[in-house]
């Protein structure tokens, strides 16, 4: 009800806001990175396997994809991400070696257990689920779980389950990279100091809003959007091109901005905003030269840049400055103006934001 949105005018509005509490909530109990933060016995698994099989839907599964690249820069350890509704169905090679890892914000996704149950009918019996519901099908399912403190999602869009979603698996890399022996305690320390400023980190982002609402009525009147990202941020332009199509009904793709030239290059006209996911981070100069690619075929840009990233705002290339550039966790920030763009631009559209069209919350039927 009214009284329950306070000050939004959408569960998806006061959700996207309520996420440095879901974070700050989801960290309260870690006091440091050790494996049993994933449940009794979860030292001895971690110690047996030899790669990370994610499964998952949706924008779950985003947040597995974007756990793979700390996964095996961190960690070191082989992972492969995949959708559930796939691999529950595709001949492929059992390895009892492997950490079954779900990830769902319901708990009670269908595809997501028959993948589960599949997994373990091949013999992979260790299982893990990062999931925002204690009493869940999935929690009850897996023999570890990490439990995100998000409190309810009612948008169907998924917003905070998304974010911290991304802390359980960090928290997850970090406890697989510790048990490897790939984790220095100065390392170890750095990283809980950085998870524990993100509440901090994430509120100087959603102070975007007014800048983010003034791009959103371009965006309204458009009917394709481009998302680019490279690296850890490629699957947050996925997730941010997956946000506006579910709410704003406007035709989103998002490319790995290196395979512009490969095809999408094509679609870029004046019409076809670009958005770039631009952190402060090793890809940086390439991902600049992409972006000329598509300034010289007349595309808008709309670009979201670390502080320090010397990218300026000039006809064609719009620029909104994220407040600092946040290492490993980066995705957890860039994520949050990608959720207000597609929310804005959506109650410009005048869509029905908390319910989509077609849409539902949790798909517990295949
Ligand atoms: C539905 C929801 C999405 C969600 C997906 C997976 O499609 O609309 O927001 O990401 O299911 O749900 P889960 O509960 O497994 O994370």
């Amino acid at each position: 009800g009214a009284a329950e949105l306070g000050p939004y005018r959408h569960y998806m509005q006061k959700e996207i806001f309520e996420q440095p509490v879901a974070i700050a909530n989801t960290l309260d109990a870690v006091n440091g990175i050790s494996p049993e933060l994933f449940g009794d016995g979860a030292y001895r698994i971690f110690k047996e396997i030899d790669s990370v099989l994610i499964l998952a839907c949706g924008t779950s599964y985003y947040s597995g994809s974007t756990a793979k690249y700390w996964l095996e820069s961190i960690a070191k350890i082989p992972t492969s991400v995949e959708i559930a509704s796939e691999y529950r169905y595709r001949d492929s090679v059992p390895n009892p070696r492997t950490l079954v890892v779900t990830i769902s914000q319901s708990g009670e996704t269908a595809d997501t257990l028959a993948a589960l149950k599949h997994a373990r009918a091949q013999g992979m019996t260790k299982t893990l689920t990062i999931c925002n519901v204690a009493t869940s099908a999935m929690v009850r399912e897996c023999e570890l779980a990490y439990i995100t403190r998000a409190g309810a999602e009612i948008g169907v869009a998924s917003t905070k389950a998304f974010t911290t979603q991304l802390v359980g698996l960090f928290l997850l890399t970090l406890a697989l990279a510790q048990t490897r022996g790939q984790l220095a305690e100065a390392d170890e320390a750095e990283h809980l100091k950085a998870l524990r400023h993100l509440p901090v980190a994430v509120q100087a982002v959603l102070a975007l809003e007014p800048q983010v609402i003034a791009w959103s009525e371009e965006f309204a009147r458009k009917e394709n959007a481009l998302f680019l990202g490279r690296g850890l941020h490629y699957p947050i332009a996925l997730e941010g091109a997956l946000k506006l199509k579910e709410i704003s009904y406007i035709h989103a793709e998002a490319y790995p901005a290196g395979e512009l030239k490969h095809g999408p290059l094509a679609l870029v006209t004046a019409e076809m905003p670009v958005v770039t996911v631009a952190p402060n981070d090793a890809l940086l100069e390439k991902l600049k030269s992409n972006m000329q690619e598509v300034r010289a075929r007349g595309g808008q840009l709309y670009v979201f840049a670390d502080g320090d990233t010397q990218i300026e705002s000039e006809p064609g290339l719009h620029v909104i400055r994220m407040p600092e550039h946040y290492g490993a966790l980066s995705p957890i920030l860039h994520v949050i103006p990608l959720q207000l763009l597609a929310y804005h631009t959506a109650c410009a559209r005048g869509t029905d934001v908390d319910k989509p069209r077609n849409l539902a919350k949790s798909v517990t039927v295949e």
